[in-house]
């Protein structure tokens, strides 16, 4: 019989510091107006001093395993997904583990592929359930992207957010998560990169560096294919999908694809206005926003999608 994975439990955090768009009119030569209007964003949340993506992980995470009823000390593996880890390594994923007081030596490994980081290691952790490797896993988003933030970049540091989000999956006897399709092309490393890192030992603080527009325009042709290649691979219409769920990037971007879906945007889980775009946090970070509010049910086809450095693209389908 084929084992499948469902989502029984999901959980974020956001920490509790907020930056408006009227606070960054103060810092930079911008507008409330003209970020709302451009981006969809009012609000972003930034983590406090001392405060790593690993606690932010931690909150998520015991937020999923609360409503999934699991003990940390059962799941079976955890997948991280972060562009901002608290360390080149042990991994955030390995500190989760030891924050979370698990000692049954389940394997814990972070995923890399910024904003579509969480629809890969939601990939991964399916492909380890399917197998019969695991029978469990603790899949979280988690960033500190204010870090990696240049602060004096006003058509950059209007978009970032901190925050985490996570979901437990468990082996089932139906779907669960139904496909998932990832892809990547390193092509286009110099539209969306941080500007240093530990090979490349460049002096200094390293940050995000974006060529905002050409990064705007390829987003929405590549989610426009990736939505048509998982509704053909699986043979469904675009009526069938009940909700999307997609990364919090830009709110034209989210309403070209549910355009494209023919999907009101009452169907289309919508955070980017409050959290703004948490890279690899924000699908999970918006999943757990719309169960919480009793909006997604159990039951319901999902359509989860994200665009992101690398580049990197893709989605996952799931019955909820
Ligand atoms: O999540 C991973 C992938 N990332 C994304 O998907 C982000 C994709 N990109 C975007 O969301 C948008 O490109 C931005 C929000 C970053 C920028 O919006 P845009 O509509 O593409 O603006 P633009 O870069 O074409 O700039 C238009 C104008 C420029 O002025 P001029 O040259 O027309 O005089 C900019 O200098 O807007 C100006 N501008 C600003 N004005 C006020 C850029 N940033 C700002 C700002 N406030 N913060």
């Amino acid at each position: 019989m084929t084992v499948h994975a469902r989502i029984i439990g999901t959980g974020s955090y956001l920490p509790a510091r907020i930056l408006t768009n009227a606070e960054l009119e103060t810092r930079i030569d911008t507008t409330s107006a003209w970020i709302e209007e451009r981006t969809g964003i009012r609000q972003r949340h930034l983590a406090a001093d001392g405060e790593l993506t690993s606690d932010l992980a931690l909150r998520a995470a015991e937020r999923a395993l609360e409503a999934s009823g699991m003990e940390a000390g059962d799941i079976g593996l955890i997948v991280v997904a972060t562009t901002t880890p608290d360390r080149v390594f042990p991994s955030t994923a390995c500190v989760l583990q030891a924050k979370l007081g698990i000692i049954n030596a389940c394997p814990a490994f972070d995923v890399q592929a910024v904003c579509s980081g969480f629809v890969y290691a939601l990939s991964v952790a399916h492909q380890f359930i399917r197998s019969g490797q695991v029978e469990s896993a603790l899949v979280v988003g988690a960033e500190t992207l204010s870090r990696i933030t240049d602060w004096t970049d006003r058509s950059n540091c209007i978009l970032w957010g901190d925050g985490a989000g996570a979901v437990v999956l468990r082996a089932a006897d139906t779907p669960g998560i139904v496909a998932t399709h990832l892809h990547a092309d390193g092509r286009y490393q110099d539209l969306l990169f941080v500007d240093g890192g530990v090979s490349l030992k460049k002096e200094g603080a390293c940050y995000m560096r974006m060529s905002g527009n050409a990064v705007f325009k390829m987003a929405v042709n590549t989610l426009d294919a990736i939505v048509d290649e998982t509704l053909e691979a699986n043979g469904l219409g675009k009526h069938d999908i009940d909700w999307l769920v997609p990364h919090q990037a830009n709110i034209r971007i989210i309403q070209a694809t549910a355009r494209k879906l023919g999907m009101g945007m009452e169907r289309v889980v919508m955070t980017v206005d409050r959290h703004g775009n948490t890279s690899a946090a924000s699908i999970p970070l918006a999943l757990d926003t719309a169960v919480r509010e009793g909006r997604i049910q159990r039951g319901e086809l999902l359509l989860m999608e994200a665009f992101g450095g690398g580049f990197t693209w893709g989605s996952v389908l799931a019955r909820f």
